[in-house]
């Protein structure tokens, strides 16, 4: 197999490309580096091109063989997309879109898409499963849920397999400190509570505490970024060319605002200052996931199970390249 990673240099795009290597799977990137890393990427599996150029993409598929894709390629910012809907719609969307038209020229019939947790929205079942009514409730959400049925309407008409894969939030660092998290303007939570133990910023600020859960914050289920890799490869193998799957990938169990900040001030080894602001745009309440679709058809197993011990392999990351992939 060898296969194209959209989105490769990204934070779980250059997780999964890492991973693939390792397992002796053919793997290349192709990334317009916006917000990916060169570093990120094992050399000579970068290629740097836009999605949104069918014909250069054409040309990547064609020139690596690839027979699958791994789209990992979006804009990913919930609450940018609330004011900012137009940037998420032409590279999410319109993106995908020309990505389809690129492997139908290329004869690529294998496909795997980075859909999301947060196509599920304001459904208020826990856990949720892939048959839960997704009920998007940001301007990203939906461009990810359209082209969940973009993928489908053009793998019915022009016949190719795909699997969806809405994975939970992707977190934490690879064991041997050489891959992590690192996004510029950086907006996800746990790198942020260690840029405060870094100095680099004032305060962690919550995001509501008036939300329907326990403690008032918002619960995400935070899943290893290499337990997300191993769900990645397992899933693209399984792809045939009449597959037409959705897989949840996450833990199963939540985190709020709080606990993750609490867990990593046990690893900090001190309490960071905080402070409590309003709900930012977009952001469901609660999303956890039942995972046990992928882990019994599949055989998924993650590793990294606890939050505690996905935020020790995060902090490892930052403390050892406070700068990202900056130095
Ligand atoms: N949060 C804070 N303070 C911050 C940053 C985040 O309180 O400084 C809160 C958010 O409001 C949210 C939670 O922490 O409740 C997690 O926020 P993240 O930004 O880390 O992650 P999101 O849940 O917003 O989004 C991420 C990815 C999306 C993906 C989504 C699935 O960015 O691409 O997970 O839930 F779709």
């Amino acid at each position: 197999m060898r296969i194209l990673l959209t989105g490769g240099a990204g934070y779980v795009g250059s997780a999964c490309l890492r991973y693939l290597l390792a397992n002796d799977v053919e793997a290349f990137a192709f990334d317009n580096l916006s917000e990916g890393h060169a570093q990120s990427v094992p050399e000579g599996r970068l290629i740097v091109g836009d999605i949104s150029h069918t014909g250069a993409l054409t040309d990547a598929l064609r020139t690596t063989g690839a027979d699958a894709v791994m789209h990992f390629a979006a804009a990913t910012t919930i609450d940018t997309s609330v004011t900012d809907p137009d940037f998420h719609y032409r590279n999410n969307v319109g993106g995908t879109r020309s990505l389809l038209n690129a492997m139908r020229a290329a004869g690529v019939r294998r496909m795997l898409f980075s859909s999301t947790c947060a196509t599920y929205g304001l459904n208020p079942e826990t856990p949720l499963r892939e048959d839960s009514p997704q009920m998007p409730c940001s301007p990203y959400a939906r461009t990810k849920l359209a082209v969940e049925w973009m993928i489908r309407d053009f793998a019915d008409a022009y016949g190719f397999g795909f699997t969806l894969l809405r994975y939970f939030n992707a977190a934490g660092a690879s064991a041997d400190g050489t891959h992590g998290e690192h996004h510029d303007p950086e907006t996800h939570l746990i790198p942020i509570v260690f840029q405060v133990a870094l100095g680099q910023r004032e305060q962690i600020k919550i995001f509501g505490t008036d939300y329907p859960t326990p403690d008032g914050t918002c619960i995400r289920d935070y899943v290893h970024v290499d337990d997300l890799a191993q769900a990645h490869l397992l899933a693209i193998r399984a792809i045939e060319s009449d597959t037409a799957e959705i897989y949840n990938v996450g833990t199963g169990t939540g985190s709020s605002v709080l606990e993750v900040i609490n867990a990593c001030e046990k690893v900090i080894g001190r309490e960071i200052p905080k402070t409590i602001e309003g709900r930012r745009p977009g952001d469901p309440p609660a999303l956890f996931a039942s995972a046990e679709k992928i882990v019994e058809r599949l055989g998924w197993s993650p590793v990294h199970g606890t939050i505690q011990a996905i935020v020790e392999s995060a902090w490892r990351w930052h403390k050892q390249h406070p700068s990202g992939y900056a130095n």
